[in-house]
C-alpha cells in the first residue's frame, strides 16, 4: 500500500494516430505543476506519461501513412516525447504500450481477471467507434452525415460481429456504486461524479475485452486468435509502470494505488468505471482519484483536423515563450471546464499578469536594491504592522495553495498568489522607497528587506507552473539551489549577502498582428 508522503500522478497515455496538440500538452502540464509541487513539498513523486500505440485507430493511421504500425508508432511516439521535452515536463517514466513490459502486465491482469471468473468467451454483436475505441449500444447511436450513423460523441460507428471474451461488468455495479459512496473524492469534479453514478445505476452490460479481426494489439493468453480490447491493454498502462505483476517490487509497493489518474472529461467513463471493476476483480486496490478536465476550443470554435484550427503546442512555445504558455494554461480556465483559446486571451494575460504585475514588481524591486543596497540583501530595522501584513500574506501563500492543489483548482492557486503580487505592488506604491531614499533611508531598506523576501516566497511558490521564470527570480535573490523546497519557505533572506545584477524576467509581448 503506498505510503502517505508518496505521491504518483498520471496522464492518459496519448494515441500514436496524430501530432500532439493543446489539449494533451494541457492534460500532461497540470500533470506536471503537481508533480512538482508535491516534490518541492517533500513527497516522493512519481510522474508517468507516455503513449498508447495499439488498437484499431493506430492500425488504420499506420496503415493510411503506408507504414507498418512499429516503425509508425516509433516514429510518433518519438513527437510526444519531444513535447514533453519541448514543454519542461518533469515526467519520471514514459511508457509505450508496444513495450514487452506492458505486454507481460497485461497479459498477467488478464489472467488475474480470469482466475477470479470474471472473464467468459461469447460473441459481440453491435456498434464500434473506431475513433473511440469505443462500444455503444444502440440507444446511443443516432443518424450522421452521408447516411452513417454516428456514437454519442459523434464519431462514426460500424456495426461488429466477432467472437468476443467479455468481462462480467454489469456483476460490478453494485460494488462500484458503494465504492463511490465510500470514496466520496474519487471522482472530480462533483458534477463528473454525479454524472458516472447515474450512468452506474442506470445499469451496467458487460464489456467485450476483445477483437478477433485485426492483429494490432496485444494477443490474449492462451488464445492468441484474440488480442485484448485497446482500452483494458491502455488502462493497464499505470500498473506496468509500477512493476507489476510483480506486487513484490518496491516500486509497485511504494506507489500503487496511484493517487491521481488525470483525464479529459471524454474519457472519464473509461477510467472511473471500467478500470476500478477491473482493478477490484482482480484484487488489487482502485486508484484515489481520477480528475476529468474540460476541453479547449479555439477561438470559440471546436477543434478539429478537418476545421484545421488544432493548436500546436510546439508553435505557441516559439511564438509567446514556455513560461507564459504554461502559466496561461493554469490561469485562464477553472479546470475541469471548458476553455477557450484565443491569441488575444493569451496576450493579455502575458502583459497583464506577467510582465506588469510579477515582472514590473520584480523588476522595480530589484534595480532599487541594486541601485541603493549596494546590490545586496538590504539590512532591516523594525518592522510595522504593515511590513508584517505583508510578510504574513507571503507566509500563508504555501497553505492555500497546497489547500487548492489538493483539489486540482490550479487556477485558484494562481488568483491567490497574484493576489499577494497585487498587495505587494500597492505596498511599493503606499511605502514610496523611492521617498524614502532621501528622508529615511533605513526605512527604506528595510520596505526593501520585506519585498525582497516576498519576492523570494513568490519566487518559491510559482515553481511548479513556470519553473524557468522561478528560477530567474530565486537567482536574482542569490537563493541558493538547495534551498528552494518548500521546507524553506519560512525561511528568510540574509541581509548583506550579494545579488547579481538585475534583469528584466518577463519582456511585454508585442503582437505584430493584433497591435
Ligand atoms: N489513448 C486514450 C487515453 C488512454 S489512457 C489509459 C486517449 N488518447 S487521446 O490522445 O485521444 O487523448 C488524450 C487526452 O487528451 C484526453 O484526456 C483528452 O481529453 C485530451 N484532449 C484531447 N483534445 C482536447 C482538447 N481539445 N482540450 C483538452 N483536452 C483534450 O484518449
Amino acid at each position: 500500500m503506498s505510503a502517505e508522503n508518496t505521491y504518483y500522478v498520471t496522464t492518459p497515455i496519448y494515441y500514436v494516430n496524430d501530432a500532439p496538440h493543446i489539449g494533451h500538452a494541457y492534460t500532461t502540464l497540470a500533470c506536471d505543476v503537481l508533480a512538482r509541487f508535491k516534490r518541492l513539498d517533500g513527497f516522493d513523486v512519481r510522474f508517468l506519461t507516455g503513449t498508447d500505440e495499439h488498437g484499431q485507430k493506430v492500425e488504420k493511421a499506420a496503415e493510411s501513412a503506408g507504414v507498418d504500425p512499429q516503425q509508425f508508432t516509433d516514429e510518433v511516439s518519438a513527437n510526444f516525447r519531444s513535447l514533453a521535452e519541448a514543454m519542461n515536463f518533469s515526467f519520471d517514466d514514459f511508457i509505450r504500450t508496444t513495450e514487452n513490459r506492458h505486454k507481460i502486465s497485461t497479459q498477467a491482469l488478464w489472467q488475474r481477471l480470469l482466475n477470479a471468473g470474471d472473464i467468459y468467451l461469447d460473441t459481440y454483436k453491435g456498434w464500434y467507434a473506431v475513433r473511440d475505441e469505443a462500444f455503444y449500444v444502440e440507444a446511443e447511436i443516432v443518424d450522421g452525415p452521408d447516411n452513417t450513423k454516428v456514437g454519442p460523441t459523434g464519431a462514426e460507428v460500424e456495426w461488429v460481429e466477432e467472437p468476443s471474451y467479455f468481462f462480467r461488468l454489469s456483476a460490478w455495479q453494485d460494488r462500484l456504486l458503494d465504492f463511490y459512496e465510500s470514496n466520496p473524492d474519487f471522482i472530480l469534479p462533483i458534477s463528473r461524479r454525479n454524472e458516472v453514478i447515474s450512468f452506474v445505476k442506470g445499469g451496467l452490460k458487460d464489456l467485450s475485452i476483445s477483437r478477433t479481426t485485426f492483429n494490432w494489439g496485444i494477443p490474449v493468453p492462451g488464445d492468441d486468435t484474440h488480442i485484448m480490447y485497446v482500452w483494458l491493454d491502455a488502462l493497464n498502462n499505470y500498473l506496468t509502470s509500477t512493476g507489476f505483476p510483480d506486487t513484490e517490487s518496491e516500486i509497485y509497493k511504494t506507489y500503487w494505488p496511484a493517487n491521481l489518474h488525470m483525464v479529459g472529461k471524454d474519457i472519464l467513463r473509461f477510467h472511473a468505471v471500467y478500470w476500478p471493476a477491473f482493478l477490484l476483480a482482480s484484487g488489487l486496490p482502485a486508484p484515489k482519484r481520477i480528475f476529468a478536465h474540460g476541453w479547449w476550443t479555439n477561438e470559440g470554435q471546436k477543434i478539429s483536423k478537418s476545421i484545421g484550427n488544432v493548436i500546436d503546442p510546439f508553435e505557441l512555445v516559439e511564438r509567446y515563450g514556455l513560461d507564459p504558455v504554461r502559466y496561461f494554461l493554469m490561469r485562464e480556465v477553472p479546470f475541469g471546464n471548458d476553455g477557450d483559446f484565443s491569441h488575444q486571451a493569451m496576450v493579455m494575460r502575458l502583459n497583464s499578469d506577467l510582465a506588469n504585475d510579477l515582472g514590473n514588481l520584480c523588476q522595480r524591486i530589484l534595480t532599487m536594491i541594486s541601485k541603493n543596497c549596494a546590490g545586496q540583501v538590504p539590512t532591516k530595522d523594525v518592522f510595522t504592522s504593515e511590513d508584517h501584513a505583508l510578510l504574513e500574506a507571503a507566509g500563508g501563500m504555501l497553505e492555500t495553495t497546497q489547500r487548492h492543489l489538493d483539489r486540482q483548482s490550479f487556477h485558484k492557486a494562481l488568483i491567490d498568489i497574484w493576489k499577494l503580487v497585487g498587495d505587494a505592488n500597492r505596498y511599493v506604491d503606499t511605502m514610496a522607497p523611492w521617498v524614502l531614499r532621501k528622508e529615511d533611508p533605513d526605512r527604506m531598506a528595510t520596505v526593501l528587506y520585506v519585498l525582497a523576501e516576498t519576492i523570494r516566497r513568490l519566487g518559491l511558490i510559482i515553481q511548479p507552473f513556470i519553473p524557468d521564470a522561478a528560477a530567474s527570480i530565486l537567482d536574482l535573490l542569490a537563493v541558493e539551489k538547495d534551498k528552494r523546497s518548500f521546507a524553506y519557505f519560512d525561511e528568510i533572506l540574509e541581509s548583506g549577502v550579494a545579488l547579481p545584477k538585475p534583469e528584466p524576467i518577463f519582456p511585454r509581448f508585442v503582437d505584430e498582428e493584433i497591435a
